[in-house]
Parts: structure tokens; C-alpha cells; sequence
């Protein structure tokens, strides 16, 4: 009777749930010049608030069963050995290169070991490098495909060098051949920032599949959410336990919250130095932080995964149009490029303005009709204040760097731009760059 009861409940909530949605939450109508045309942002419909709701009404908190379900989900979609849930991108970033200085890993990195990364970066995808002691070495990147140089990448290696971190910038795969060629023959380890980039693939097969291991991000600009969220895929046997055990405060034991003694040994163990029979479960093996979820995050990332293929569809439609209409442009702007084996997922819409052009002079333009825009990222991430005075090398120059950094920037080609907006997008860029 009270099983019926409570699900009763549940449908009465989960019904009203969807009538707040279609009450509340429906599409605005846009106004052109008026209405703000993200550079992203979350889409979305009764089904994310529903499993959001749901999960709240279980009361759950801790990942729980929807964690379980989209790790799993996940784990399929890559064909990889494990999938791990994280409370961010940066979170991911932070296992997997602390991973690497595991003493549970056989080759562990020791301090002053470098790791070879490009000078256009993400700042979290750099400073797990630095808190871990390493040193990273920075390589240029190429205008277009904004990825680092493959062609600078193998003469950038140096006897210390132990392994290659990329991002797979704004969506746009790296060339995965080169890099993968020269880890290879140089035996070094390969990590992959993912997290701009669900979807993509180089030569038919995932981004994040490649490397030892890859991250994933689930802010809301990213190709599906859960607000704050993230993923590290594990291909490499060497990390599947090891970044665990970082995630979840560098403990030893792997039972799941609120489970005890699944390994039957829990009193029996002899670790280190520790007394005899010490419990399991506060034996840490790493140097680990809390870096989990909610099962409320979950749930909406769960409704999310059913999105992906129509999502990165649309980003890729998005992109083709943008494409397409500023092709007679070519002599002001630089359009994106990819590498021949890449089917990039993209995550914006890369300009870079040619010499004589001024940047600000467009971003203002656009800026002003309600078109959003952003750098790529940090841009020369050693110009920037926070990582002044950080222990790096750098291999060469960093000129096509300092160009992204100066004249560089992207729009927004995210699932929920409409034809009305991408239209009038495109006839601000006509009008402003006939005029000059
Ligand atoms: C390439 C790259 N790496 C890492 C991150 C960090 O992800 P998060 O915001 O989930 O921490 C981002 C965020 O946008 C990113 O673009």
C-alpha cells in the first residue's frame, strides 16, 4: 500500500513537473539585435528537470543509481575500460596528470618531469601539471586548427620529457597520428583534454579514446551537462584503480558509499607501516581529493546522453552554415581548418581577423547586436598574471600564439541557435566587413 502510495506521489509530481516546464521554461521568441545569442548554454526540456526532480524526491545525494547508469552509458559510448563521473572538467584533468605521480603506478613520474603541452591552453589543463611538480613544455599551435603544431611536437622532446597532454581545442580533433607515432616511438604517455571535444573523431574513432586517459566536461557550454560535472575515461588498465582512488580521497578501498568489506578483508590487511588489521577503509594510497558528484548531477547528465548524437548534429549544421556564408570573406578572416582524418564536434566557431582588420573594432560590433564572443581561452597562457613565474620550458617560438591570443576569437554554435539567429549573425558580419 505504500509502495502505491509513493508512486502515486511521484506521477502526480513528475506530471506537474512537466507542466511547470512547458509553462515556464519554453523558448522566448527572439528579437533580433535585442535578444543575447549565447556563444553556448544548456538545452534542454522536461526531461532533464523530471530526472532532476526524481532524484531529489529519492533523496539520494551521493552518485547513487543514475551516477551508475550514465557511467555506464558512457563507458559504452568510448568502448573504453572504465568511465569515472567527476565534479568538473578540471577535476578530470587534475586525476588524470596526478595519476601519472601515483607511487602505485610502475613508472611514476618524479618531479622535474616534463610534460609536453600547447602554449594555447585551458588554464586547468595546465596547472595539474604545475601542482604536481612537473614541467610543462610548451609547444606552439597552428592558426586554423588551433591545436598544438603537430610538426614542432617530436623535436619539442627532450630526455625528461615522460608525456604529451592535448586538448582537442574548440572541438577540433588533434592529429592523432603524429602524436600517437611519436609516444610510441619516444615511450611516452599520452593524455587527452576531451572535454571541448564529445563526439568528435579522428580517422573514425572517439576523441579520448587514444590516450592513456581523457577528460570530459559538463558545464553548460559544453555538448551535454549536468551543470557542473565531468568525466575521465580510463583506457589504460595501469589508471583504472589509480584514478579511483584519486577521486575518492586517495583511499585504497573500493566499496561504494555506504557499503562495507566487499573484498572480505576488511580487518585483515597488513598496508605499510600502518598496525596490522588496520581498517581497509581508511587506508590511502594515494594523494587524493573528493572530486565525485551527486546523483542529482547525474540525473540531468543521464536525460542529456540521450541528446548527444542530435546535439553535436546540430553543432556540426551550426558550423557548416557560419562556414559556408563567411567563405567569400576569406581575404579578412581566417576560417577554422581540421585535419584531414578529423570529424571535429564542435564547440564554437574559430575567427582569426587577418592583418590590418582590428578585433576589437568586430568583437564591439558584435558585442553590441547582442552576438556573444570569446577568446580562445587563455590565449598565450604565459602572458597570463596567475602563471607568471611558473618552472616551464618552451620549444621554439610561440608566434602563432601571440597571433591567436591578439586575433583570435569565436561565436557560439550551439544547439539552440535557431536559422533567425545564425541569419542575422551572418548579415552583421556582411555588414560590417563590406564596410571596410
Ligand atoms: C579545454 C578545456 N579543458 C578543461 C576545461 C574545464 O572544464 P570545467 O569547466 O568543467 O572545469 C574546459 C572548460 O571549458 C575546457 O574548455
Amino acid at each position: 500500500m505504500e509502495l502505491e502510495k509513493k508512486s502515486e506521489l511521484k506521477t502526480t509530481i513528475l506530471n506537474l513537473v512537466k507542466e511547470y516546464y512547458f509553462a515556464i521554461h519554453s523558448r522566448k521568441s527572439f528579437l533580433p539585435g535585442k535578444t543575447k545569442i549565447s556563444y553556448a548554454g544548456r538545452v534542454y526540456n522536461e526531461k532533464e528537470i523530471v530526472n532532476l526532480v526524481d532524484s531529489a524526491l529519492d533523496f539520494w545525494l551521493t552518485a547513487g543509481p543514475y551516477a551508475k547508469k550514465f557511467e555506464s552509458k558512457m563507458t559504452k559510448f568510448f568502448g573504453t575500460k572504465k568511465f569515472y563521473l567527476v565534479n568538473s572538467g578540471s577535476s578530470a584533468n587534475l586525476i588524470m596528470v596526478s595519476a601519472l605521480r601515483s607511487a602505485q603506478f610502475k613508472d611514476q613520474l618524479s618531479p622535474g618531469d616534463e610534460i609536453i603541452t600547447p602554449s594555447v591552453t585551458f588554464p586547468t589543463t595546465l596547472t595539474p601539471i604545475i601542482q604536481n611538480r612537473l614541467i610543462p613544455v610548451f609547444v606552439d599551435c597552428e592558426i586554423g586548427t588551433y591545436n598544438i603544431a603537430p610538426v614542432h611536437i617530436e623535436d619539442a622532446v627532450s630526455s625528461k620529457t615522460k608525456a604529451i597532454l592535448v586538448p582537442h581545442t574548440l572541438g577540433n580533433p588533434c592529429n592523432m597520428d603524429v602524436i600517437m607515432d611519436i609516444a610510441k616511438r619516444k615511450n611516452l604517455l599520452v593524455l587527452e583534454d576531451a572535454c571541448d571535444a564529445l563526439g568528435a573523431t579522428y580517422d573514425g574513432k572517439l576523441v579520448g579514446t587514444f590516450g592513456s586517459m581523457a577528460s570530459l566536461s559538463f558545464y553548460p557550454a559544453h555538448h551535454i551537462t549536468m551543470g557542473e560535472g565531468g568525466g575521465i575515461i580510463v583506457n589504460d588498465p595501469r589508471f583504472v584503480k589509480i584514478a579511483l582512488s584519486i577521486r575518492d580521497w586517495g583511499r585504497d578501498c573500493c566499496c561504494e558509499p555506504g557499503q562495507n568489506n566487499t573484498c572480505g578483508k576488511r580487518f585483515d590487511g597488513q598496508f605499510g607501516d600502518l598496525p596490522f588489521g588496520y581498517d581497509h577503509k581508511y587506508v590511502y594510497s594515494n594523494l587524493g581529493y573528493n572530486l565525485k558528484v551527486t546523483d542529482m548531477q547525474a540525473a540531468i547528465g543521464l536525460a542529456q546522453f540521450e541528446k548527444l548524437e542530435r546535439f553535436v548534429e546540430a553543432r556540426r549544421e551550426n558550423f557548416n552554415f557560419y562556414y559556408e556564408n563567411l567563405k567569400p570573406f576569406e581575404d579578412k578572416l581566417v576560417l577554422p581548418r581540421w585535419e584531414e582524418k578529423a570529424n571535429p564536434s564542435w564547440f564554437g566557431f574559430p575567427i582569426t581577423v587577418r592583418k590590418g582588420l582590428n578585433i576589437n573594432t568586430l568583437i564591439k560590433y558584435l558585442e553590441d547586436a547582442k552576438i556573444e564572443t570569446r577568446k580562445v581561452f587563455a590565449g598565450n597562457i604565459l602572458k597570463q598574471p596567475g602563471f607568471k613565474g611558473i618552472e616551464h620550458r618552451v620549444y621554439g617560438e610561440l608566434m602563432n600564439t601571440n597571433i591567436i591570443m591578439e586575433r583570435t576569437f569565436f561565436i557560439g554554435v550551439y544547439p539552440d541557435l535557431t536559422k533567425e539567429m545564425r541569419e542575422f549573425v551572418v548579415n552583421k558580419f556582411k555588414s560590417f566587413l563590406s564596410k571596410i
